[in-house]
């Protein structure tokens, strides 16, 4: 890649261009990085041309730019929101000091981890999704995968610009190991288990991308109150960006949802597996999977840590300003859901560590909005069924439910209850035969795959059968 215009090819709004120590950084990053995209980005389609947007700015017209891009050539900018003058930090012990521009010295440690590990997730969900362009539904979903794709490539870059400008060598080296991990590999996984589980096939991407990426969404809301200014200004940005990928999981959910009830009615039957369909049931096993494994990202459910990062003022609530408390917790408490033998019961806990389980909360909350939104699409088929959240202790690999067995709708259950029943629950190997014999690539323009209904309507303003990706 030599003698590319490295400025003009990073947009960015962090003054590049004048801080050279940090220009010389990401100049070493970025061919690694390229090399690491060719690897490990999206298999098959480099040299065809995306309808893609780009943020070329944080404002109303530059943040979403659409033109068409070879994915190797987009531009992976680096943007932070609009500083806010005189921003202070809203919770912990340091509340009411001014916000921190540079890393605190005590901090540093601990604010690295937490940068590290939401940073890891962005190439992780890029190499677990690698595969997917070959089955694509239709040429506006494999545009919205791509899409997907270069933008948690471009969260990959805000992380390595944090790393790189406020953390010095510990912070380099931090860089080149994100680009070192491989998700779901045995001896350098990445960090979280979620980002470990392979993406398969197009039913798993519109869930992850729905579940997963909302623990995204949950995680950069906290960290957007950071009292580290710059993170902060990171994270609001990048959640401008995070509102698409949850979009194509949402929409992606409910055409198959819609696909499925056009099925049912026109066949008369609750079986569409016999005319090319994803039957509701087996969609229901694939959101208990997601959604468990989603879940499990927030932590235990009681964490000093989660206590630490939010006295430190590091890490705050979701919406920290709008919450109507003295935002440091010392003596508040919150309901948390326990075990307690055999059944869940609900318990007063101190409020500091609990702030997992309280962004989890959040979490599931939300979810729950777009369930519904899904079983408004059954409802209005005249389907009598329900898609339904499982209890958050189902399939638990972390906290408090890890060690128990506990059926979707909260019963703690015997090992034999659970191996009786897990095959109704989760996808089987032979839902994954199916729905895996399902997908074949749909690339004729405006054409979409048997399984899948199309979409209310195109990408900024264009028609369904418009060429998103030019695979010519
Ligand atoms: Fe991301
Ligand atoms: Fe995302």
């Amino acid at each position: 890649m030599a003698g590319i215009d490295y400025l003009e090819r990073i947009p960015n709004n962090v003054n590049l261009a004048e801080n050279r120590r940090l220009q010389r950084a990401l100049e070493e990053w970025q061919p690694k990085f390229l090399e690491w995209w060719t690897d490990m980005g999206p298999h098959g389609y480099q040299a065809k041309e995306v309808y893609l947007r780009t943020a070329t700015s944080v404002d109303a017209q530059g943040w979403a730019q659409f033109g068409y891009v070879q994915m190797p050539e987009y531009r992976w900018g680096i943007f932070l929101a609009e500083p806010e003058p005189g921003r202070t930090i809203n919770f912990g012990d340091h509340k009411g000091a001014p916000a921190w521009q540079e890393v605190p010295g005590e901090y540093r440690g601990v604010l690295r981890r937490l940068i590290v590990t939401q940073g890891d997730t962005e190439p992780a969900s890029v190499e677990q999704q690698r595969h997917l362009g070959r089955t694509c539904p239709s040429l506006y979903d494999l545009r919205n995968l791509f899409q997907v794709n270069v933008e948690e490539g471009r969260h990959l870059w805000a992380m390595v610009y944090l790393l790189d400008a406020h953390f010095g060598r510990d912070g380099r080296e931090e860089s080149e190991a994100l680009l070192q991990r491989r998700s779901g590999d045995r001896d350098k996984p990445r960090i979280l288990g979620a980002f470990n589980e392979p993406t398969p096939d197009w039913l798993s991407f519109f869930m992850f991308t729905y579940f997963t990426d909302r623990d995204g969404k949950y995680q950069l809301a906290a960290l957007a109150e950071s009292g580290f200014d710059p993170l902060s200004r990171t994270c609001r940005f990048m959640l401008t960006e995070e509102a698409h990928h949850m979009f194509v999981g949402e929409t992606g959910v409910g055409r198959m949802v819609q696909r499925a009830c056009e099925l049912m009615r026109e066949h008369k039957t609750e079986d569409v597996r016999k005319y090319g369909g994803i039957d509701l049931p087996t969609l229901q096993k694939y959101l208990n999977f997601h959604f468990s494994v989603s879940v499990d990202l927030f932590g235990s459910e009681i964490s000093t840590n989660a206590a630490n990062f939010y006295t430190m003022g590091l890490k705050g609530r979701f919406e920290e300003t709008k919450k109507d408390d003295d935002h440091r917790l010392k003596t508040a408490t919150y309901p948390v859901a326990q075990l307690d033998s055999d059944r869940i019961v609900m318990r007063e806990e101190p409020a500091l560590p609990s702030l997992n389980e309280r962004l989890r909360d959040d979490y599931v909350e939300d979810c729950a909005r777009g369930v519904a939104r899904w079983n408004q699409i059954i409802q209005k088929a005249g389907i009598d069924a329900e898609l339904k959240l499982p209890h958050r202790a189902f399939r638990r690999a972390i906290g408090a439910f890890a060690e128990v067995r506990v059926s979707p709708d909260g019963r703690v259950l015997s090992e034999a209850e659970w191996d009786a029943n897990k095959h109704a629950w989760l996808p089987t190997e032979d839902d994954q035969a199916y729905v895996q014999s399902l997908m074949h690539g749909v690339t004729e323009r405006g054409r979409f795959a048997n399984w899948i209904a199309p979409p209310a309507r195109g990408i900024n303003g264009q028609p369904l059968d418009f060429e998103y990706v030019r695979l010519g």
